[in-house]
């Protein structure tokens, strides 16, 4: 079975950069086959691999609508639906990419969301792990995108609000009783010159303060990094990014403490 990695925090913390980084580090240390799952229904998670858009499954469940009453002979919704993935699933070394995507018009997200959770159940066997990008906010939480995750990476900025959020995602997991393994909580895009090597000598007073007040344990600090800023701008892959990255690093010592964990 797959481990499944999930991002959480708030909106522009950085959940899928350093999603992207954790996928590259996965590739780079030789623990593929990686699926990597853009359930953000505003998704970005192929350009920052430098994937172009693909068909999601959103585009799926509209043609699925459509066909409902034409599948191909002796072919089930079920059958129909499983060959439709494999369509959209995109194949790169290393990495496969499935995007959920979201439904025509208006729509509820929940339909498409249950469609993904049961891919991503379905596919998890054929990886070692699974990595998930999600939207900003709380939402997800309760669409619960996987039934289980081992890790929940929940990203902040470099603030009290970032910190704050952070811990609501933590309360609101565990007062849903979410099945979440391990969370840890990376601060990003540090501003400054400071020590990186402890989260206490790397972030300002202020949000350690908020974080120790909270209970929120910092794992791990990020710099703004100009790599990151100039691929970004570029809409160059972030798997191109040197090894010498500090997000890369922190991935690195983010997955080798899961490893330890779930070993
Ligand atoms: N460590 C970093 N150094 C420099 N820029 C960064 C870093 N991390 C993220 N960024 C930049 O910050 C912006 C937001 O990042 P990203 O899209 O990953 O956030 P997000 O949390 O996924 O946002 P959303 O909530 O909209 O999904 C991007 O322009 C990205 O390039
Ligand atoms: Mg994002």
């Amino acid at each position: 079975m797959a481990k499944l990695i999930a991002m959480a925090g708030k909106g522009g913390t950085g959940k899928t950069t350093f999603a992207a980084m954790i996928i590259k580090e996965l590739i780079d240390s030789g623990r593929a086959p990686v699926l990597a799952v853009d359930a953000d229904p505003n998704a970005t998670l192929c350009e920052a691999l430098g994937v172009p858009m693909p068909q999601t499954i959103g585009m799926v469940r509209e043609e699925f609508g459509k066909a409902a009453d034409s599948l191909p002979a002796g072919m089930t919704k079920g059958q129909f639906f499983e060959y439709k993935l494999n369509e959209i699933l995109v194949e790169e070394e290393g990495m496969d990419l499935l995007v959920m995507g979201r439904p025509e018009g208006a729509g509820c997200y929940c339909y498409v969301n249950n469609l993904l959770r049961g891919a991503v159940e379905s596919l998890s066997q054929n990886y070692r792990y699974v990595v998930v990008d999600n939207e900003a906010g709380l939402e997800h939480l309760s669409r619960r995108t996987a039934s289980h995750v081992d890790l929940m990476v929940i990203m902040s900025d470099h603030s009290v609000r970032g910190i704050r959020s952070a811990h609501r995602v933590i309360e609101l997991a565990d007062e849903m009783g979410l099945e979440v393994l391990k969370k840890l909580v990376l601060v990003n895009m540090i501003v400054g010159e400071r020590s990186l090597t402890e989260p206490d000598q790397a972030v300002d007073q202020a949000v350690m303060a908020e974080a120790k007040r909270l209970g929120v344990d910092i794992f791990a600090a990020i710099p703004r990094d100009s790599d990151v800023s100039a691929a970004d701008l570029a809409q160059r892959s972030l798997l191109e990014l040197g090894a010498q990255s500090p997000a890369v690093a922190v991935a690195k010592k983010v997955l080798d403490y899961i490893d330890a964990e779930t070993r």
